[in-house]
């Protein structure tokens, strides 16, 4: 093998989408996938490459010192992709130190033993950090967008802990010269995305014809991005990216929620044959998000000038794919929903162990 890749985070939603991406997409790398399997991490999300020869999954903890001192042992990995973090906003409001465990001393740990690790060669290693546009804060004025210049402005317990993760990187940057990259991407939609986030929640309730919570008025702005779209700028940077270097991932699609909610609903009504206006009867005011960020926006002009990236699809394209996909998946959304999934590792496991 090429390389050997541990990317962490990989039975989750855009780390499932990035193991498939690489795995299919490199056969001389190794790529081990290391995941905690909490409520968020489902092994049905990377179906498709459980049996390719270059795919080893891993169930473990990036909290855990030891375990990952181990990890690294086992395999001497020439790169990490760092994607396991808790990752929904409300859950933060609930949860905060769970939050700062998972998200700034898994981080820590994994920065940690990767130095230990690389310190006396570190020509061709590379610790890339996934990371969120919430760690820029909240615009107030339309003719505003996030660069990778903005000054961090974290305003949630998420956002707060994954600001502190990014600086933890960068400590590592300057302090002991470890290789690394971050990039800092804005929403992400699509196939597999579990249903506490807007849209998926949203497209589940509309199925069960059950009320959609519209937080506030609605008038929140979020910047909305496919999430193999943000798999292929990930694989853009960690080939072509400079050490050191934040890189803004974004496609300058921005959407009111009201606007996107009722758009969801009208192809919601098309896809499912029911009469206009059936779901958008569904949408219901509820008391907003403590807190609740008004307006994110990327400028992702560094990306697409230095690296040449841009994303494929366009949202209303994306949005019906995506609408599609979960359709064709109802499986795997009751799954998800009845926490049927989380069985799926014994199940598999008791398997091999009797092969
Ligand atoms: P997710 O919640 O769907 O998946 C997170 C994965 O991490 C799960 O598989 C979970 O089991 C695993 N995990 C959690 N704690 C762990 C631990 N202690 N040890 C090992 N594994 C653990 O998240 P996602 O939406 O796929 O986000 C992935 C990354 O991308 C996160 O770092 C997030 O901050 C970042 N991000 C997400 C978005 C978005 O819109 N979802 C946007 C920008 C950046
Ligand atoms: P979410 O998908 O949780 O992502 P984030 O908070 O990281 O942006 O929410 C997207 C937007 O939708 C956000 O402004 C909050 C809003 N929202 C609702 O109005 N109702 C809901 O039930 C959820 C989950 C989100």
């Amino acid at each position: 093998m090429q390389k050997t890749i541990l990317i962490t985070g990989g039975a989750g939603f855009i780390g499932a989408h990035v193991i498939k991406r690489f795995v299919q997409s490199y056969p001389d790398y190794l790529i081990v996938n290391l995941d905690k399997l909490t409520y968020a991490g489902n092994l049905e999300n990377v179906k498709d490459v459980e049996n390719a020869p270059n795919y080893q999954f891993e169930k473990g903890d990036i909290t855990g010192l030891d375990y990952i001192r181990d990890l690294f042992k086992k395999y001497a990995f020439d790169a990490v992709i760092h994607l396991a973090a808790e990752s929904h906003v409300d859950r933060s409001i609930s949860n905060p130190l769970l939050f700062a465990h998972t998200n700034v001393i898994g981080t820590l740990t994994l920065l940690q033993v990767a130095k230990e690790n690389w310190s006396n060669h570190l020509d061709g290693k590379l610790f890339y950090h996934v990371s969120t546009d919430e760690v820029y804060g909240s615009l107030e004025n339309e003719d505003e967008f996030f660069l990778e210049t903005t000054p961090y402005d974290p305003r949630s317990p998420y956002s707060a802990s994954k600001a502190s993760s990014d600086h933890f990187v960068r400590a590592y940057y300057n302090t002991y010269n470890l290789p690394i990259v971050i990039s800092n991407c804005s929403n992400n939609y699509g196939a597999y995305q579990f249903p506490e986030k807007l849209i998926p929640l949203f497209i589940n309730n509309i199925i069960h014809q059950k009320p959609l919570p519209v937080y506030g008025e609605g008038l929140n702005v979020r910047d909305w991005l496919y999430v193999e779209d943000h798999a292929s700028a990930i694989d853009v940077i960690f080939h072509r990216g400079k050490v050191g270097e934040t890189y803004n991932i974004g496609g300058f699609n921005e959407w009111k929620n009201i606007d996107l909610i009722k758009l969801l609903c009208k192809l919601m009504d098309d896809k499912l044959s029911r009469p206009t206006g059936t779901s958008a009867q569904l949408i219901t005011y509820v008391k907003d998000r403590a807190g609740h960020d008004l307006r994110y926006a990327i400028d992702a002009t560094k990306l697409n000038q230095e690296l040449g990236w841009q994303p494929s699809l366009q949202f209303e394209e994306g949005l019906s794919k995506t609408i599609d996909w979960y359709l064709e998946n109802k499986e795997w959304l009751a799954n998800v929903t009845s926490g049927e999934y989380q069985k799926y590792y014994e199940k598999q496991y008791a398997l091999n162990e009797r092969a």
